[in-house]
């Protein structure tokens, strides 16, 4: 009797184990499938809502800012800004941010530039409190980082350091009251004409100045103001624009090949006063 019950339970518990294992492996198999398909579901249905909104979920905003708080605060160091308020390093901020910073953060730093309040968040007016509180190494941070989850681009890799810390320097006189706006002359339809992608040399070399926004800073045709006008396509020319000079960003050869380089030079050699040797 002592044979035929140990026998079965042998067997029986083999196979009650053998059950068991069966029923787990199905219990995890069940899980990862639920927890799979709630996942899709949650992508496939909760991220076009995610991404579509443009209003704040609550606590959205207080997490955002924390967040970012927090990451610049760790990140950034405590550099103060070598620079500091001197004429030469707000006019080279100017130059910088005129081109590069306005279309979102407006002419005056006021956050109403033409892109700047399609964003969410939108852009932020760097006059207000918030931008004033932060130190000059987390303002350095951020323009040379970005904002990866907001719409704010990192500069690291067209802007040398001093170029940055002259926007810092330029950023902090809008909370003092100073005003950005540098009288850059816009194109005129005719010039915008010009710009033909499939023309001749001088009409692809118009096409590629203002599809990278040359004539922000320099003028439809080298016409800006002061420094930033631009007289030829000469050596030194291309050098500064492979190279960046403070103030303006660096193009390397994936953003304008040799190709689209030589057409520049084309289209700068144009300009009234074209043709000259660069330098000054
Ligand atoms: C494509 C639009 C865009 C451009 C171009 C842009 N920004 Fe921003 N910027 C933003 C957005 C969006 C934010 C973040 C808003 C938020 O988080 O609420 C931001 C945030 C900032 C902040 C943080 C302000 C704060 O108090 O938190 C600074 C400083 C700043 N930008 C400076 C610059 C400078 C300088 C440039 C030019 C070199 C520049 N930005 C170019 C869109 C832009
Ligand atoms: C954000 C503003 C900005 C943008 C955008 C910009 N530049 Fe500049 N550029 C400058 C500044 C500032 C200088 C330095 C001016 C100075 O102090 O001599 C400069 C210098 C130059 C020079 C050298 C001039 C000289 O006298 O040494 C050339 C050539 C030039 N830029 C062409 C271009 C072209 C072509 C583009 C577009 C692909 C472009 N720049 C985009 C601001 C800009």
């Amino acid at each position: 009797m002592n044979n035929r019950t140990s026998q079965p339970n042998v067997t029986g518990q083999s196979q009650a184990q053998k059950r068991s294992g069966l029923s787990w492996q199905a219990w995890l198999a069940g899980l990862i499938i639920g927890v799979v398909g709630t996942l899709v579901l949650v992508v496939l249905i909760g991220m076009p809502l995610a991404i579509g909104h443009r209003t704040d979920l609550p606590l959205e905003k207080l997490y955002g800012s924390l967040a970012v708080g927090l990451a610049v605060k760790t990140q950034a160091g405590n550099a103060t800004n070598p620079l500091g308020q001197n004429g030469r390093a707000l006019e080279a901020g100017r130059n910088a941010y005129i081109g590069m910073c306005a279309e979102c953060h407006g002419a005056n730093g006021d956050g109403k530039g033409i892109f700047g309040q399609q964003l969410y968040p939108p852009a932020t007016d760097l006059r207000a409190e918030d931008t004033k509180e932060k130190s000059d190494a987390e303002l350095f941070w951020i323009i040379k980082n970005g904002l990866s989850f907001a719409g704010m681009p990192g500069f690291a890799k067209q802007l040398d350091d001093q170029t940055i810390w002259a926007l810092v320097s330029y950023t902090r006189s809008f909370g003092q009251g100073q005003s950005g706006a540098q009288a850059i002359p816009t194109p005129t339809a005719g010039q915008l004409a010009l710009a033909d992608p499939a023309g001749d040399a001088v009409h692809r070399g118009a096409a590629v100045y203002f599809a990278q926004a040359c004539h922000e800073c320099h003028g439809p045709v080298g016409n800006a103001p002061g420094e930033l006008g631009l007289r030829g396509g000469g050596r030194e020319a291309q050098e500064a624009l492979r190279r960046g000079r403070q103030g303006m960003p660096a193009y390397n050869s994936s953003m304008i090949t040799n190709a689209q380089m030589s057409d520049l030079v084309a289209y700068m050699n144009t300009f009234p006063g074209g043709g000259q040797r660069f330098g000054r």
